[in-house]
């Protein structure tokens, strides 16, 4: 079960190091813990024995990239774990074959990729099928039987408002088992948009489901502490 976190341009060092004391006493190696803070707080991480990753990365080793951060600085850092095709930096201008290329580079290095994929509202409204498709379009060029790769499954419109139904998710996620099958792949499953404390059991317990991507929820250690335990309750 993959508990995962994505505090975006949330918590200081200072703040993550007060999270990473108390989220401490919580781990339980059932569970695999991947937090993803922003980017300042990689050169000075709290003792804490989580997967650390970035969330963002330029698929180069070093160069003339104002503002981006690449695989040598991230490895000098020990960071190994990266996020890639979130919604949020997709709504930058980052293309799909600008998301399959950072995949593909750092999937060569050995980073474990978590790589999200998910529909805007209008795609939604036009029923199953078009999701699929566009899913299946978000998938294209993506090394799907990479061992270190797992997908975040995150509806655009769920993201920091209501998670989708828990039908929406079993369905789209049981789609997304069969296009990754269809090419000989079976990553882990993460849902992500809106996961709280008191929907994340539910979540957890639906089939293909493998974990949970969580945003602003994360953010209050009690509350991903509850949903670290909705895990372990649907074990
Ligand atoms: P949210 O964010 O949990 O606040 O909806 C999820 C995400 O963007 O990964």
């Amino acid at each position: 079960m993959i508990i995962a976190a994505n505090f975006k341009m949330h918590l200081t060092p200072r703040k993550l190091a007060t999270f990473a004391a108390t989220l401490r006493e919580s781990l339980d190696s059932r569970l695999q813990i991947l937090l993803f803070p922003n980017t300042a707080c990689l050169a000075n991480l709290p003792q804490c024995p989580v997967r650390w990753g970035a969330q963002n990365a330029y698929p180069a080793q070093n160069g003339a990239f104002s503002g981006e951060i690449g695989a040598e600085v991230l490895e000098s850092l020990a960071i190994q774990t990266l996020l890639v095709g979130h919604s949020e930096r997709r709504a930058l201008g980052e293309s799909q074959d600008f998301c399959a290329q950072k995949c593909r580079f750092y999937a060569e290095l050995g980073f474990t990729l978590v790589y999200c994929i998910g529909e805007p509202h209008d795609v939604r409204a036009r029923g199953r099928e078009s999701v699929r498709a566009f899913l299946d379009a978000q998938l294209q060029d993506i090394p799907l039987d990479y061992p270190n790769l797992i997908i975040a499954y995150e509806p655009i419109w769920a993201i920091g408002t209501q998670a989708a139904g828990m039908e929406q998710i079993e369905q789209t996620h049981a789609d997304i088992r069969a296009l990754c099958a269809e090419r000989g792949a079976t990553p882990p499953l993460l849902y992500g948009g809106s996961v709280k404390p008191n929907n994340a059991r539910a979540i957890l317990s639906l089939s293909n489901v493998n974990g949970v991507l969580v945003g602003s929820a994360a953010l209050v250690v009690s509350d991903f502490v509850q949903i670290m335990q909705a895990g372990l309750q649907a074990l």
